[in-house]
């Protein structure tokens, strides 16, 4: 069976010490399922955050990197800095990244295969916009955003990749994919990883939903057969509300 994640994307939210308010209300959940547990605090935090989740189930992921290995890149972060605070995980191509910080497809590609090239853990977000879906464009947008980012990579590689879908209408709008389109769309992911590489490949890879997903949505959007967990924006700065996501696998 496919691994379940739950992965908590705080964005720029919260300070040092809301940080560590808000990881140990996180630790004195309960999960219940079989999901794994994820949370991306801002990079600042992140080597807090590392202390403080020693011990706990929770692992920690940083929501950006830079590709380049270190140098002259006032402000950046690179993948050896987030190792040697014990960061292994790390979000690529979130559609604000790539509306707000300009990066393009070819960017992302440079970007997971330094991230690969570390033994990072990439979890990697693409998914279409209003127009592309209103055009009926949105199979194409996403093939595109996969074959341009992921697809020169060989197949062992990819199992260090999780995806995420992310239908750029549905993220902070409290607009959700209907778990249809969800599913729709998962199936449709997964059947274009089987024909690049192959089915039982396809069949390995974790596929997250991301957008507007909430405790009340949660269970019926994760009961899609290719829905294998979420990546939760506003909902997983409330530890209630992100384990009542979490467990939604129990
Ligand atoms: P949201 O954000 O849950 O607030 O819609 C999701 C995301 O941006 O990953």
């Amino acid at each position: 069976m496919r691994k379940h994640i739950v992965a908590g994307n705080w964005k720029m939210n919260k300070d040092l010490s809301e940080t560590k308010s808000l990881i140990a209300d996180l630790k004195s959940q309960e999960n219940k399922g079989d999901a794994e547990v994820i949370i991306a605090p801002t990079t600042i935090n992140l080597h807090a955050a590392v202390s403080a989740l020693e011990g706990s189930e929770i692992h920690c992921a940083a929501q950006n990197m830079h590709q380049q290995e270190s140098g002259a890149y006032t402000g950046e972060i690179s993948a050896a800095m987030l190792k040697a605070v014990g960061v292994n995980t790390v979000i690529l191509g979130h559609s604000e990244r790539r509306a707000y910080f300009h990066e393009d497809d070819a960017l992302l590609a440079a970007k997971v295969k330094t991230a690969l090239a570390h033994k990072m853990r990439v979890i990697f977000c693409f998914g279409e916009e209003l127009e592309d879906r209103k055009a009926g464009n949105h199979f194409s947008v996403v093939e595109a955003q996969l074959k341009n980012a992921l697809f020169e990579l060989e197949s062992d590689p990819w199992l260090q990749i999780v995806l995420a879908y992310e239908p750029v209408w549905a993220i902070g709008t409290g607009e959700t994919a209907s778990p249809e389109q969800a599913q729709e769309m998962h199936a449709f992911i997964r059947k274009t990883i089987a024909s690049r590489y192959n089915q039982d490949l396809a069949d390995q890879i974790t596929i997250l939903y991301g957008g507007s997903v909430k405790p009340a949505n949660a269970k019926e959007i994760f009961s899609k057969a290719d829905v294998d967990g979420g990546l939760i924006g506003g909902a997983s700065l409330n530890a209630n509300d992100f384990y009542a996501i979490v467990n939604a696998f129990a």
